[in-house]
């Protein structure tokens, strides 16, 4: 097999030079923000970003700033090789994979907190967690300058969080939201699936449907409260543990009760893993 090499980069000097060449050819200039474990949702990030492109860098960084105490920072997958193989075959150009002391530097002592979109779901779930990811992404965008940025929306209020924060702060990016993929089953495709057992993984496959079913009953005119009530029930039914949320919320604000356009949004627990996912109404 064709063994495609990556150019892999750990330093922000050494990014801004080859974006800097880059640019000097005219070149425009893609970031694809991840933290590693890459799958075919990522790669499809890449190919997006692609499309709107010519040169694309994705950066691999497990960030942990973004993760609570208690949550999965060290047992977080890590397998540098095998992600630099996947985005080589997807036709990114360069690997920015920077060491937590080139991110974070001793003394290091600013973060960016996005309230609003930030302040609810997750953001209670996960006190803290936005402000880690607004911080990281910050500086992500400042290391590398890109033209666009590609986010999944998988992490739907992420995404909301960073549009908030570049225009917040007058950042001269476009950030594109990309559709979610997903598994025959309609599972999301997540780095911590890999985390399932195979019981688990047939409950979390469960998520999806009851959203779909949520979706259908809302355009069918249902009220919204009656809707998640039902929701939170049928995802205890198919067995997850603990269930942080399913909540009908507006697309563009989160503001609750929802005007349209809609988006339903659930984070619960299949065994010790924590999974999210969203849909449109
Ligand atoms: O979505 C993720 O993988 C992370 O939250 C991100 C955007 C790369 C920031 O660490």
């Amino acid at each position: 097999m064709l063994q495609l090499a990556l150019p892999i980069v750990r330093t922000v000097a050494e990014l801004r030079a080859r974006v800097a060449a880059w640019r000097a050819q005219g070149d425009r200039i893609g970031l694809v923000p991840t933290m590693g474990a890459l799958h075919e949702g990522h790669l499809s990030l890449v190919h997006l970003a692609k499309t709107r492109v010519r040169r694309v860098v994705a950066s691999v960084f497990v960030n942990p700033t973004q993760f609570g105490p208690n949550e999965d920072f060290d047992a977080y997958p890590r397998d540098e090789a095998k992600d630099a193989q996947s985005l080589a075959s997807a036709e990114c150009d360069l690997l920015y994979a920077p060491t937590v002391t080139e991110m974070y530097p001793i003394g290091f002592s600013t973060s960016v907190t996005v309230s609003g979109v930030s302040a609810t779901m997750d953001g209670i779930a996960r006190p803290g967690h936005f402000s880690g990811v607004a911080t990281v992404v910050s500086k992500l965008l400042l290391q590398c300058a890109p033209d666009v940025a590609v986010f999944g929306e998988k992490d739907y209020q992420q995404l909301l969080v960073i549009r908030r924060l570049v225009r917040d702060l007058d950042i001269p990016v476009e950030i594109i939201g990309a559709p979610t993929a997903r598994l025959d089953d309609g599972l999301a495709r997540s780095s911590r699936n890999a985390y399932l057992s195979e019981a688990e993984r047939i409950v979390a496959g469960r998520m999806n449907v009851i959203m779909t079913d949520a979706a259908v009953r809302l355009r069918a005119g249902e009220a919204q409260d009656v809707v998640e009530a039902e929701g939170l029930a049928a995802l205890k039914i198919a067995g997850f543990d603990r269930i942080d949320y399913f909540e009908v919320r507006g697309a563009e604000d989160l503001a609750r009760p929802a005007k349209a356009p809609m988006r339903i949004f659930a984070a619960a627990f299949a065994g010790k893993t924590r999974l999210i996912d969203n849909m449109a109404v």
